[in-house]
């Protein structure tokens, strides 16, 4: 009895030592202490010994109990601590590896070069002010001397939403909303949204101007060729030379069209300035002296100039993009370039 005993204990160290789990360690207990376990069964079964083999045998029985019981707990806190680190291992993560990124939106191409543009005119003194892209007939043609049957007035081009109420054809129209409530001197930037009724591969029924005018009592030229010089510089590289091109607006006198050397061959001739070196890049001219008496200015007084620009075509230009359409089709392929 006391050799089956001794078997049991050793059998039960055994077992307990190559537990690998938790689960299988409860196993183990209920095996020998649990109800019907191999130890309690035999402490129930004590009494039924004769009286002067209990002490020894009852004596055994309760140190391997306690043997066991040590051994169990002893075997539970080391597979809790192992688990412990298995889990610790598993959850671990490597904090030098990159992040995740954010995709992150950005400004329009029309709308970084607009910015640009403002920037480098607000650099040079001018302030930035705005019109209405819902404007009467008066500002947008009249006062502007464009008469009732010049052809920017077709309804081809022309956006009416009633006989004298167009959506804007051109930034000019600010020109002569500015010069009713300032006197000069003035020099002025007046970016936006312009309309027309147009769509091919080089024109879009919304794109952006900007327009740009100074206004003082001896303003010439040479002004206007100093100040796009600067601009033609700033936007397209210092290389760039500009050139004028005699030309005709009703609101300047004299007008001209004013070319820059071609940003892709710098003026040796290709595909995008069809070999002549150059590229048109604005309208400007001699404000005309009708525009300042529709402002009420006083006659004589004053001389300025003005230039107005595409901001989609300088973009074009610029980054050489050949259809304007890309400005509108928010095809992220196109966007995400800039
Ligand atoms: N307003 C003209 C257009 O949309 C551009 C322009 C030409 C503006 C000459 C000007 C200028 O201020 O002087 O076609």
């Amino acid at each position: 009895m006391i050799e089956e005993l001794r078997s049991i204990a050793s059998l039960a160290e055994e077992e307990i030592q190559s537990t690998e789990t938790l689960n299988a360690l409860t196993s183990v207990k209920a095996k020998y202490l649990g109800k019907k376990g191999l130890i309690t069964e035999r402490i129930r079964s004590l009494r039924s010994l004769p009286p002067e083999k209990r002490p020894e045998y009852g004596r055994l029985l309760n140190q391997i109990k306690n043997r066991i019981e040590e051994l169990l707990k002893e075997r539970e806190g080391y597979l809790k601590e192992a688990d412990l680190d298995r889990r610790l291992k598993a959850e671990s993560f490597d904090v030098t590896l990159p992040g995740f990124c954010i995709p992150f939106g950005h400004l329009h191409p029309a709308t970084r070069m607009l910015n640009e543009i403002i920037d480098i005119f607000v650099s040079l003194g001018f302030s930035v002010m705005e019109g209405p892209e819902v404007e009467l007939d008066y500002y947008n043609f009249e006062a502007l001397n464009i008469p009732k049957d010049h052809p920017a007035r077709d309804m081809q081009d022309t956006f009416y939403i009633s006989d004298d109420v167009v959506l804007r054809t051109h930034t000019s129209p600010v020109q002569v909303r500015v010069m009713e409530k300032h006197t000069p001197p003035l020099s002025v930037v007046a970016p936006g949204k312009v309309y027309r009724c147009d769509a091919d591969i080089s024109h879009i029924p919304m794109f952006h101007q900007i327009e740009g005018f100074m206004v003082d009592e001896h303003i010439t030229m040479g002004d206007l060729r100093g100040v796009l010089e600067v601009f033609a510089h700033e936007v397209f590289g210092p290389q760039t030379a500009i050139r004028f091109r005699p030309s005709y607006f009703p609101f300047t006198e004299p007008s001209a069209e004013v070319d820059i050397s071609c940003v892709l061959c710098n003026g040796s001739g290709c595909r995008v300035c069809k070999n002549s070196g150059w590229v048109e890049v604005l309208g400007a001219g001699m404000i005309n002296p009708r525009v300042f008496e529709m402002a009420g200015y006083e006659p004589g007084r004053y001389t300025g100039f003005a230039f107005g620009m595409g901001v989609e075509r300088i973009t074009m230009l610029k980054y050489g993009i050949s259809d304007i359409r890309l400005f509108l089709e928010n095809d992220k392929r196109f966007l995400e370039q800039f």
